[in-house]
């Protein structure tokens, strides 16, 4: 069944007041419900049956105002409970017993590690109990939980604890109460025998606030990093967005088994542990960035989500766009700004551009889902920042946040709509955004394409900018859109020329943003004296894909001069490419010395900013490559990246080895974006090192791996080594750090994720190998992701293999995970669904593969909808 945006109507009952009690137990839970319902004034109609939503759910009792109903008073439809006549106000009370220990779906309330704990975004809660489970439908919550108090010593819930004592039998309570009114997907519960970390924060208006991290007894020392990015996120809000936080306390809980990264739940922070635990022995840079950003985001979702939350499901990236967007100038904040844009452009033009032109693309907004776990996607999140973004440049710093200001005063404790947030932004800059919102309404990735010529005589230069939007499932003949191109000019010397839309106009900027309106624009800049070289949608203002007749020249030009650091490193990948392409399946043609040469100036150049640096010589990863290419060929392009990869390793040999033994390690491991870089680039040059089989390097890779003092400069070693021709000491390495490691699932996930990852250590037989290692569990979704996710998502030559064994491999392991597990088997089918984008050797197998998929009896209506998608014609 499909549900349509067109089909919205506000919700017939509101309920004002829910009061819960839990009683649980090792064989079940048992949920008391009383809710206070009222027919919703703004409904229409007269009279209409109650109708709640349930999934999983055995119903013991209903009883309204008090008096116990029969059973031909209700109907229990397993997904509705339906009760046909009821006052306009009343009292509903609902008993229902739950299975929590069985629960491997890991939505509503489940089991991980011993302890209960909860996930109800988006549609949990009913696994839990009867309920108008709808984002519009905000009710206050007053939850009792009682369970045996020393299996489960603590026992949480939003808002503020009021009350606790003993119970008979070895048991206890704690009530908990959330002033303020919630949608149900906010709910949360944890019970089980945790420590906690305490600190405090004392808000802007003076405010103490109570901060506790629980976590099991065993990562009782992984819990300073999330506290510190916490209280550095509140204060960030505080003077960024003039947003105070508003309960006595603020909970985070660490849990081992859950399907996404975190969930903002009031007052109460779910993380999966991977996204909340770290100390810089047994996690990765990569890991401490990712929690900063990701503790923040969710701190962020109090007002961005929850105070104002999403009227409908369709609304998603009102709260996840704007979250994360703010969780994107948070980072940039506290790191370096433009590799912070770098890392996030790299990853919405790798993964979300293919999404857009794939059979699963939908808009920001989008019109219909089956499915709404399908949508947590990098178009509603990624998409969505980016949208918000363009809504900050075009109106600028100060009027974006009088336009943020209104809208959280003007809908706080409401359920609201994008339109909602786009008009707040209208009325307070007084800017008309009419246009804009199609960002909104279209799918697809618009194409600018970019041409230009220069007027000797007169100066003027010329630009001619056109868009098109290509067409996606079910959306064709698109409008154009509103889009702020940024526009920069080097002279010869690579300085910014001012640009001018008029002669001598003054103070005219280096950069400017010309607003794109119609299909095609023509821009003159008069006063230029010499051809320019532009620098083009400068800072990425715009997510879109951008043509232009670049010569190798310029892009070397650029790489070395452009002001905007995000463009010299696009410059830089986008010689890359180029010269990579330029190599797919001409065995003869020899690596552009340009690419060598600047990849030299980079790595010798010590006085330059290392954080670009060390992007800068990445190569374009072989996602990005495929997503550049119509059939792609993986094969050729894989080989084709690694002969670049091998000319510039051997070419730059003893720079690279230079540029190691320069980067010193720091003695205290500190998290700066200078040490980040420092620690990247020693673990890039020994990677390319090893990558050619050189001795020397062999050795100081092993010496890392076994003296290192953190995890990023351990398993940068490893890695190297996994990767490396030298296989007697690549296998004793991941043996050595299985055993060194063992005791720490964390680090085997990194372990799994090395090996499966890995083009050399990673063979399909290697990796089936690792589902049958004892640290691997079907039940884990890190687990899972950690090997299945990540031999589909990233070992393309193996997981692309001709005979389509990889694509068979990750069939099977959805069929499997199908019944336990719905959103991780949907989540896990998307490398598959885009069948469309290969050379034919390759789309037929993965067709097939989704086919035996779509045939698997009972399959769930998450992964029916991406396969049932992808399928069609
Ligand atoms: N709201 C959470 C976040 O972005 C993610 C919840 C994901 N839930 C789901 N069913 N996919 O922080
Ligand atoms: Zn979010």
């Amino acid at each position: 069944r499909t549900i349509y945006l067109s089909e919205y109507r506000v919700p017939d009952y509101l309920v004002d007041h829910v009061d819960l009690r839990f009683e649980l137990f090792e064989e079940g839970a048992r949920v008391h419900s009383k809710l206070a319902v009222r027919r919703n004034p703004e409904a229409t109609g007269g009279p209409v049956p109650l109708e709640l939503n349930g999934d999983s759910l055995t119903l013991e009792s209903v009883h309204l105002d008090g008096r116990q109903l029969t059973t031909d008073e209700y109907q229990d439809k397993g997904e509705l409970l339906i009760v046909p006549a009821v006052p306009d106000t009343f009292e509903l009370q609902v008993v229902t017993w739950i299975e929590p220990q069985n629960n491997t779906r890991l939505e509503g309330l489940y089991k991980s590690s011993g302890m209960f704990c909860t996930q109800c975004e988006a549609e949990g809660f009913r696994c839990i109990t009867f309920f108008p489970d709808r984002p519009d439908v905000m009710a206050r919550y007053r939850t009792r939980i009682e369970a045996d108090r020393s299996m489960y010593p603590v026992l949480l819930s939003n808002g503020n604890d009021v009350d606790r004592g003993v119970l008979e039998g070895g048991r206890h309570f704690v009530t908990w109460e959330d002033p303020f009114p919630k949608p149900s997907y906010l709910f949360a519960l944890v019970a089980g025998d945790l420590v906690e970390q305490k600190d405090a924060f004392t808000t802007v208006s003076g405010r103490n606030i109570d901060l506790r991290i629980y976590v099991e007894p065993r990562n009782a020392d992984k819990t300073d990093h999330a506290m510190d990015s916490l209280k550095r996120a509140m204060r960030w809000d505080e003077e960024v967005y003039g947003r105070e936080y508003d309960l006595d306390i603020f909970m985070i809980v660490a849990v081992d088994d859950f399907n996404m990264g975190a969930m903002e739940n009031k007052g109460l922070n779910i993380f999966n542990s991977s996204c909340v635990l770290a100390r810089p022995e047994s996690e990765t840079d990569a890991a401490f960035q990712r929690i900063e950003s990701i503790v923040a985001h969710e701190y962020f979702h109090n007002w961005s989500g929850n105070r104002v939350t999403c009227r409908d499901w369709f609304q998603l990236s009102l709260k996840e766009g704007f979250t994360v967007f703010r969780d994107s100038q948070f980072s940039a904040d506290m790191g370096s700004e433009t590799v912070n844009r770098i890392e996030n452009v790299a990853m919405l033009r790798t993964a979300q551009f293919a999404e857009d032109a794939g059979p699963m693309a939908h808009p920001v907004r989008p019109a219909s889902y089956m499915e709404i776990s399908n949508f947590y996607t990098l178009t509603i999140y990624e998409k969505g920042a980016e949208v918000v973004g363009m809504i900050h440049t075009l109106l600028g710093p100060d009027l974006f946040r009088k336009g943020s200001d209104l809208y959280f005063e003007r809908h706080d404790g409401q359920a609201v709509t994008t339109d909602d947030f786009v008009k707040a932004m209208e009325d307070a800059s007084g800017r008309d955004l009419g246009q804009f919102r199609l960002w909104y309404e279209q799918a697809g990735t618009p194409v600018l394409t970019v041409e230009d010529d220069y007027d000797e005589a007169g100066e003027v230069y010329r630009l001619t900018i056109r868009q098109s939007i290509p067409a996606t499932p079910g959306q064709s003949n698109k409008k154009p859109q509103h889009i702020p191109f940024a526009l920069g000019l080097l002279d010869g010397e690579g300085n910014d020329l001012p640009i001018r839309l008029a002669p001598s106009e003054a103070d005219a900027p280096a950069t400017r943003v010309l607003e794109l309106t119609e299909e095609s624009h023509t821009f003159e800049f008069p006063d230029i004296p010499e051809r320019p070289v532009p620098s083009l949608l400068r800072h990425f203002s715009a997510p879109v894909r951008v043509n232009y007749p670049w010569t190798r020249d310029q892009l070397r030009f650029l790489m070395s001069h452009d002001s905007d650091g995000f463009n010299r490193w696009d410059a830089g990948q986008r010689l890359a490419v180029d010269v990579i392409r330029e190599l797919s399946g001409h065995a003869e043609t020899k690596v552009d010395p340009r690419l060598i040469d600047a990849s030299r100036v980079l790595l010798t150049d010590e006085s330059a900013d290392q954080a670009l640096v060390a992007k800068m010589l990445q190569l374009p990863g072989e996602a990005y490559l495929i997503e550049l290419t119509d059939q792609a060929d993986v094969q050729t392009i894989h080989h084709a990246r690694e002969r670049v990869l091998k000319s510039l390793a051997t070419a730059l040999r003893d720079e690279l080895m230079a540029c190691y033994r320069r980067q010193q390690t720091a003695s205290h491991y500190q998290i700066t974006p200078e040490d980040v870089a420092s620690r990247s680039l020693r673990n890039m040059t020994l990677a390319w090192l090893l990558h050619i089989g050189d001795e020397e390097a062999l050795e100081l890779a092993l010496e890392q791996f076994r003296n290192a003092s953190n995890m990023t400069d351990q398993s940068g070693a490893l890695r190297a080594l996994a990767n490396s021709p030298f296989e007697a000491e690549r296998r004793q390495a991941l043996d050595d750090f299985y055993q060194q490691w063992q005791v720490d699932p964390q680090v085997v996930e990194q372990w799994f994720a090395i090996q499966a990852s890995s083009p050399v250590s990673g063979d399909l037989e290697a990796v089936r190998r690792l589902l049958e290692h004892p640290a691997f569990d079907w039940k884990n979704p890190n687990k899972i992701r950690s090997v299945v996710g990540a031999f589909a998502g990233q070992n393309l030559p193996h997981f692309h293999s001709q005979d389509g064994s990889g694509y068979q491999f990750l069939a099977e392991t959805i069929r499997r995970l199908d019944d336990s597990n719905p959103q991780i088997a949907a989540r896990l089918t998307a490398p598959l669904t885009r069948w469309r984008k290969f050379a034919h050797v390759y789309s037929e197998g993965m067709h097939k593969a989704l086919e035996s998929v779509r045939d698997k009896e009972n399959l769930s209506r998450d992964v029916y909808e991406i396969v049932h998608k992808s399928l069609a014609e």
